[in-house]
């Protein structure tokens, strides 16, 4: 309907398709319909439409509101639902409905949309990061003591334990949330007033539509207004970070799974088998999170890539930027909502962990700083000792047993540390304990560290 006077011809079929964003722009129903209601209360109150006008406009909005975006003819010749609500508008109240779009233009109209929208959707992934962190929180209370391996290079490292490793991502997804309440600052401020880019002539007020539509303030500059679209980008990075931070446990989980971890069993019910091989219990779900990841991160690129050299002020492509933008949040809630379940239903092996501590060389750095305490030797001299010791443990095959490690550790350096001593520098507890500075293992810091969480 807007063709009518600048072109002889209607858009073909399939190019109507393929420019329209409505099916995109469903989401923005109800935020353009708020948006409408806003704006025609400004222009009444400036005088710009008269009192009946407002009424009757504001009756048919509240009308197409009730009736829901349900009742649309989502036609993709009306290229948006910016043009849909008016035409509906139209066809309810008649002539007057064709004053709707009175000083504004799509341009500002769809960037304010989107602000409304997204400031709703990053508010609800940070909900979600939050229940997940108190889940963590709580399945991590009952872990202070589950002593397991801590790897680096994926290599048995040094025991450490299960709430220690779970906490770590509380930590890291405080500052996913960090990222996006800081963004939400900049997402929250109104475009609309900009019109076309360059506000217009008629005496409206941008504050005020900007206060009724629940925005912090104007977003000022209107060319800056209809055309940036960094707001998008600082989502798309934040949950992109978000999720690569998430993957690293979804990751985790699926080594864990493996027969040579066995550390976890994962609900079956988020589990599958192999349909040729009957002993099969297969991650996928944690292997489709892994995948839908990286759609996340394509996202992200591709947001970059619209933007990039894109020559003010607004250009269609823009619009392209939306798609990528709902992909990435409908991923991005999913998955904290799936691995959710995931983490909560798991069943942690914590026997096998512990067995797996135990006859491990993780006790390692603990024998070396205790001979570094005990028996004066500087540390350099201390790690060459026990690597030399394990080497030869390896070589000759031998199981962890204090005895041993006592009789080499005699033969090679005539270094006398008790047999008592050996068993407890073993005891993979005891190596927990002793790690009680700030942010360590020892079950005094986690718990420490849960208590706090748990108080904020
Ligand atoms: N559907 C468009 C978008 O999402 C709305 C703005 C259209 N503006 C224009 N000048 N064609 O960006």
């Amino acid at each position: 309907m807007i063709r009518k006077g600048r072109f002889a011809s209607e858009l073909n079929e399939k190019v109507a398709k393929f420019t329209s964003s409505i099916e995109e722009d469903i989401r923005l129903f109800d935020a353009d319909i708020s948006l409408n209601k806003a704006h025609v209360k400004m222009l009444y109150e400036r005088e710009i439409i008269t009192k009946n006008e407002y009424s009757v406009l504001l009756e048919g909005l509240n009308k197409i509101m009730e009736e829901g975006v349900e009742c649309f003819d989502l036609d993709p010749s009306l290229e948006d639902i910016h043009m849909a609500i008016e035409k509906k508008l139209t066809q309810i109240v008649g002539e007057i409905g064709k004053k709707l779009h009175t000083a504004k233009s799509r341009n500002d109209q769809v960037a304010t949309d989107l602000r409304i929208v997204l400031r709703h959707e990053v508010k609800e992934i940070s909900h979600r990061i939050d229940s997940f962190q108190k889940m963590l929180l709580e399945k991590s209370k009952n872990h202070v003591k589950s002593v397991m391996i801590g790897y680096t290079h994926l290599q048995q490292a040094q025991v450490t334990t299960l709430a220690h490793y779970l906490l770590s991502y509380v930590s890291m997804m405080d500052r996913d949330k960090e990222r996006l309440e800081g963004t939400q600052k900049r997402i929250n401020l109104s475009p609309l007033g900009a019109c076309a880019f360059n506000t217009t002539s008629y005496n409206i007020s941008r504050e005020q539509t900007a206060e009724e539509l629940g925005f912090e303030g104007v977003l000022e500059n209107s060319i800056d207004a209809v055309s940036s679209r960094d707001f998008i980008l600082e989502v798309l990075a934040n949950i992109s970070i978000l999720c690569v931070n998430l993957s690293r446990l979804v990751q985790d989980l699926i080594l864990w799974n493996t027969q040579e971890f066995d550390y976890i069993e994962l609900p079956d019910e988020y589990c599958s088998t192999s349909s040729i091989m009957p002993q099969k219990k297969n991650p996928d779900v944690l292997e489709l999170i892994r995948a839908k990841i990286s759609s996340v991160l394509g996202g992200m690129f591709s947001g970059f890539s619209i933007l990039n050299s894109l020559s003010q002020t607004y250009n269609r492509d823009l619009q392209e930027m939306t798609v990528h933008m709902w992909k990435g949040c409908d991923i991005t809630k999913e998955i904290i909502e799936i691995l959710y379940e995931i983490v909560d239903n798991s069943h942690f092996k914590l026997e096998n962990m512990y067995g797996k501590a135990k006859n491990s060389f993780v006790f390692a750095t603990d024998l070396a700083d205790f001979l570094v305490r005990k028996k004066g030797i500087p540390f350099r001299e201390a790690h060459s000792l026990v690597g030399s010791l394990v080497r030869e443990m390896i070589d000759e095959n031998m199981i962890v047993d204090a005895e041993k490690i006592y009789n080499i550790l005699k033969r090679k350096a005539d270094v006398i540390i008790s047999k008592d001593e050996i068993t407890e520098i073993l005891d993979p507890h005891q190596s927990i304990e002793s790690k009680d500075v700030l942010g360590g293992p020892a079950p005094n810091q986690t718990s420490t560290y849960i208590k706090k969480r748990k108080e904020r």
